[in-house]
């Protein structure tokens, strides 16, 4: 048991996670998009690719990345395809989230043995082209939600409760947890 656990824990320090949203906007949804790449950013995620957003997206993650570190991307104006393509030439598991797919559950153990994944979440509309070349297409119960809560228990489940204790390198900004008010002090 000992070993395996700490496999486990070896397998989740090395694990690279990239998000890829797809899908046309019907109506500006810039709060949908950066919620997504501050979700992305804060549980694990090192990149998230955005085919169709408005550069205001990046200023706000670049102004997060500023005080509270880390230096995760948000990649504009890539074909969701040749994400994709290049995702599978580097030997990246694609891990489409759908309500249609096998539920969460049943494949997290499988996908905690992976070490590079790219976790797809869509908008309104879903390209079936997708479905199918996605290596998992799973699902956060079989019921309509939302593509950020989706993708908020996909990388919590995947990473076991790791990215609950990440810290973030060159921050200007710490948050000093506290059960009352708010404490933040300088680095
Ligand atoms: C507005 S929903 C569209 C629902 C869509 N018909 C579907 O295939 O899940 C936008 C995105 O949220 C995510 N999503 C919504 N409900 C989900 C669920 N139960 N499980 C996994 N992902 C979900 C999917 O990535 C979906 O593309």
């Amino acid at each position: 048991m000992r070993a395996a656990g700490s496999r486990l824990v070896q397998l989740s320090m090395n694990r690279s996670i990239r998000v890829l949203r797809v899908g046309q906007r019907y109506v500006r949804d810039e709060r949908t998009l950066t919620h997504l790449c501050l979700v992305s950013r804060a549980m694990g995620a090192e990149s998230i690719f955005i085919e169709d957003a408005e550069k205001d997206v990046t200023g706000t993650l670049d102004e997060v990345n500023r005080n509270w570190g880390g230096d995760f991307r948000a990649v504009l104006g890539t074909p969701w395809r040749q994400v994709l393509k290049e995702a599978k030439k580097e030997g990246r598991s694609v891990v489409h989230l759908t309500m249609y797919g096998i539920p969460l559950q049943e494949k997290v153990p499988e996908l905690r043995e992976l070490e590079k994944l790219l976790i797809v979440v869509g908008g309104p509309k879903v390209p079936g082209q997708v479905y199918h070349e996605a290596d998992y297409n799973v699902s956060v119960t079989s019921q309509p939600h939302s593509e950020i809560a989706a993708l908020a228990v996909a990388l919590h489940e995947i990473q076991g409760g790791e990215e609950l204790k990440r810290t973030f390198a060159k921050s200007k900004l710490r948050i000093l947890p506290s059960a009352r008010g708010k404490r933040v002090v300088q680095n």
